[in-house]
């Protein structure tokens, strides 16, 4: 911990669990290095003050219905969020500026989510700098603005089984199989959304990453061709700062005595985020292929996410009786904690960035079964660039899952597989040590948010 530099820092985080836990990772990193932090956020999915006492929390309002809070069109959500969180975020941070114009706590700058696109005009005004947080990996953020294009000129296009797994030539590694998985989400004003994003990047101080350049180099270079801003590519900086405490659900502890009990790297850890949702018998499918595979599951199945029940109510009662013969399901859990557990040996996930950026840093190879938007490009990542995962393709059927362990615990695919991670675990922590990729450009990100204060 660093002696105080008399400066602090706003962050802005999107209200999603997969936004949050990043900016909180990144309000603690700042801390430790001496400066003050305040987070504005919405009254819908609030995070937890009392969890970060050391931070002061603003809340505006947000003015979501609970219909509106629940809609399946995340661009809606968030193009709603930004028409309205304008005027009382523009308010709260004049009088913030105004109240710390003093020599003992200037405010250095605004951190916000890339979501956020009405940012440039209040920090225009209040002359304030302002940097973007991406939450995505960098080849997503990059190449997502195209999607509006892309979608116009798809419809015209069908595909072959063949040219399904051709790559995406503007969106590489995405197949036309994936893309077309994609762009069948409902996204209403996604066009006037990302322009407004891709104004809000191009026209800040600064990007920041979750992200280093053994990861994502190539596009490393590209987004400092296209975006002609500082790039700050830190991770695993944030994952040295565990997320747990910004959880916007309650976690259930006993996992980590229940891992105590199983044997080294023989349990299967599934879970599939905060937002995606799947069908009852999607899920029956799921049990079905973690119990036969023999190998002990944990399994996250957050309340809502199985359409049209309230929790695990799909489930026959006899196959319950199976399921919890070697397994169990919980309604969330320490993830990071879970990942680091001796026992894991392997992850299903649903591929969002920061489940896959934390089984890199722990090693743990992944099977991949995407759902939504960026997942698809980060399940073609860890399956087809790092090849440090299998990809299930979307065949949520019992023996698909199954076959699938098996070939990841037992297979010589798995083999090769745990080698890989293995060496990718070790490089990635390696950018973080002095020198390292991420150290420096940690360095350089800080030296600029204290140069914004003087
Ligand atoms: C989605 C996107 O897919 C992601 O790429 C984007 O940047 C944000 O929105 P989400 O579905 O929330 O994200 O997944 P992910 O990015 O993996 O974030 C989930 C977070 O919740 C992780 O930090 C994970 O550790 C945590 N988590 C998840 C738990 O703590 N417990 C759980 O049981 C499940």
């Amino acid at each position: 911990m660093e002696k105080s530099s008399g400066l602090r820092v706003i962050l802005f985080p999107l209200p999603i669990q997969g936004c949050i836990n990043p900016m909180i990772q990144l309000a603690k990193i700042l801390h430790s290095r001496g400066f003050s932090i305040t987070v504005i956020h919405t009254h819908f999915n609030a995070p937890k003050a009392s969890s970060h006492p050391l931070f002061t929390f603003l809340e505006i309002p947000d003015g979501l219905s609970e219909t509106e809070k629940r809609t399946d069109d995340k661009t809606f959500l968030f193009t709603l969020l930004n028409q309205r969180c304008e005027a009382p975020f523009r308010d709260f941070l004049a009088k913030l500026l105004v109240s710390s114009d003093s020599e003992t706590q200037r405010i250095s700058c605004l951190i916000h989510d890339s979501g956020w696109t009405f940012t440039p005009s209040v920090t225009k005004g209040l002359k304030l700098p302002r940097l973007v947080l991406s939450t995505y990996t960098v080849s997503f953020f990059l190449n997502h603005f195209s999607l509006p294009k892309l979608r116009r000129e798809i419809k015209q296009l069908s595909f072959t089984d063949s040219e399904q797994d051709d790559l995406v030539q503007e969106f590489p590694p995405l197949r036309e199989k994936d893309l077309v998985r994609l762009l069948k989400e409902k996204r209403e004003y996604l066009e006037p959304y990302l322009n407004m994003m891709l104004e809000a990047t191009k026209s800040s101080s600064g990007i920041i990453f979750m992200s280093c350049e053994e990861l994502n180099q190539d596009s490393l270079r590209k987004a400092r061709e296209d975006f002609k801003v500082p790039i700050y590519a830190i991770e695993p900086s944030f994952s040295n700062f565990p997320a747990s405490s910004s959880s916007l659900f309650t976690q259930d502890e006993t996992c980590i005595p229940w891992l105590d009990k199983q044997e080294d790297k023989s349990v299967i850890y599934v879970s599939f985020g905060s937002l995606a949702t799947m069908t009852g018998p999607e899920l029956i499918e799921i049990a079905c292929g973690l119990r036969n595979s023999g190998q002990p599951f944990l399994l996250v199945v957050r309340v809502g996410s199985v359409k049209g029940t309230e929790w695990i109510e799909a489930i026959p009662e006899e196959l319950m009786a199976k399921v919890n013969e070697k397994g169990k399901i919980v309604k969330w859990a320490p993830q990071q904690e879970v990942l680091k557990h001796r026992a894991v040996g392997g992850f299903l996930t649903h591929n969002g960035w920061n489940s896959v950026v934390e089984s890199v840093c722990e090693g743990v190879p992944m099977i991949c079964l995407p759902f939504i938007w960026d997942q698809f490009l980060n399940a073609r990542l860890v399956s087809g660039v790092w090849r440090v995962g299998l990809h299930l393709e979307h065949r949520i059927e019992s023996n698909e899952i199954e076959s699938s362990i098996r070939s990841l615990f037992y297979g010589d695919e798995g083999d090769a597989i745990r080698e890989r991670m293995r060496l990718l675990k070790e490089k990635v922590g390696r950018s973080v040590k002095e020198n390292g990729s991420a150290y420096r450009s940690l360095e350089s990100l800080i030296d600029r948010i204290r140069s914004f204060g003087f």
